[in-house]
This record gives structure tokens, sequence and C-alpha cells, in this order.
């Protein structure tokens, strides 16, 4: 495998029983404090879909506008932010969806994405899928085609995998044991 990748994958720091007994956070904030690994995460993920004609970059508040604009700037697309609630000025499409830890709902500005636009949907991590579900929606009830979404890191036992489909998705880090046998 990629030698960057490990590295990467041990800036990842796993914090027990956060936000709730029984789950292992995957805390991404110490690869940001890795700027080497930081910057190789961005790296693989550009190199990836640099020739791929992607015109927008969508992002997913919060940790997803941490990793989609440096991959948006290096492969020349465009950035999207999918909003939490009431944070857009302009026209909004919404989605909702159910968290692990209760609902919420995304919203787009109408516009930002356009028939024939070809999108990749990023976000720091997949857990249920939920999350990247109501991305996609709202890309496709632009008109837009989804060329693929990306994350740094999943949790497999939640198998969000399953859940979008064929909607491809590229994950950057396999992890290893997210939950505790009990949960
Ligand atoms: C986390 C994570 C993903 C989502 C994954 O975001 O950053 O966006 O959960 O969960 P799912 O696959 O079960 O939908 P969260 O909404 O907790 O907030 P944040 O990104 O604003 O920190
Ligand atoms: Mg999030």
């Amino acid at each position: 495998g990629d030698p960057r990748v490990e590295r990467i994958a041990s800036a990842i720091r796993v914090v027990p029983d956060f936000p709730k007994p029984g789950i292992l956070f995957q805390d991404i904030t110490t690869l940001l404090l890795d700027p080497k690994a930081f910057q190789d995460s961005i790296d693989i993920l550009v190199e990836r879909f640099k020739d791929k004609s992607i015109t927008v970059v969508a992002g997913i508040e919060a940790r997803g506008f941490i990793f989609g604009p440096p991959i948006a700037l290096a492969i020349g697309a465009k950035f999207v932010p999918l909003r939490k609630p009431k944070k857009l000025p302009g026209e909004v499409i919404f989605e909702e969806y159910v968290l692990e830890y209760g609902t919420d709902c995304l919203e787009m500005h109408v516009g930002a994405v356009e028939p024939g636009d070809r999108a990749l949907v990023v976000d720091d991590l997949i857990a249920t899928g939920g999350t990247l579900c109501a991305a996609i929606r709202l890309i496709e009830r632009a008109g837009a085609e989804i060329v693929e979404c990306a994350c740094i890191i999943e949790i497999p036992e939640l198998k969000g995998r399953e859940r979008l489909g064929d909607k491809p998705l590229y994950i950057l880090v396999e992890t290893k044991s997210p939950f505790t046998e009990d949960e």
C-alpha cells in the first residue's frame, strides 16, 4: 500500500466514549496538527480526482469544509458548501436525514450546482451514511452527476457504504476497531 496512508492513519486520534459511552470517536483534528500527513491526505485525493473532469466539490458542514476546499482548488473545481439549516442567505433546497444522535438537515444554494456538473462529495467520515445520502440527494436534485463520494475514514460496522447503494465511495484510511465489543 501507499506508505503515506499509514502516517495519515496514525495521525487520527481515537477517543473512547465520545460523544457517548461505547463509541470510539475518530478525531481528525490531530491529523490537522501534522502538516505532512494533512498534506498527504489532500494529495492522495487530488491524485485520484484530478483527471475525472470534476466540476464541483461539495463539502459537508462542518468537517467536510476542512478537506473539500483544498481539493477543489487543486483540481480547478468550484466548491459548494452543504450547510446546516438557516446558514445560507439565498434560496435553498434541503434534505433531512437521521444521524446516529438525532436528526439533522443539509441545505444547498439553488444554482450553486447545475445540470451537467460532475460532483465529488467530500466529508471527513462516513458512519451510517445518512449525511452523505442527504448530500447526494441535494446534488442529484440540482441535476448534477455524482462522480464519487470521498471520506478520510469510515466506520465499517455501521454499513454506510451499503446505504449509498451504487454510488461510488472512496475511503482513504481503513479503521480497525471503531466500537467496543459490547456496543
Ligand atoms: C459527523 C461526520 C459526518 C457524519 C457521519 O458529522 O463529520 O459528517 O457525522 O455520520 P453518518 O454517516 O452517520 O451520517 P456531525 O454531523 O457529527 O457534525 P460536524 O461535521 O459538524 O462536526
Ligand atoms: Mg460532519
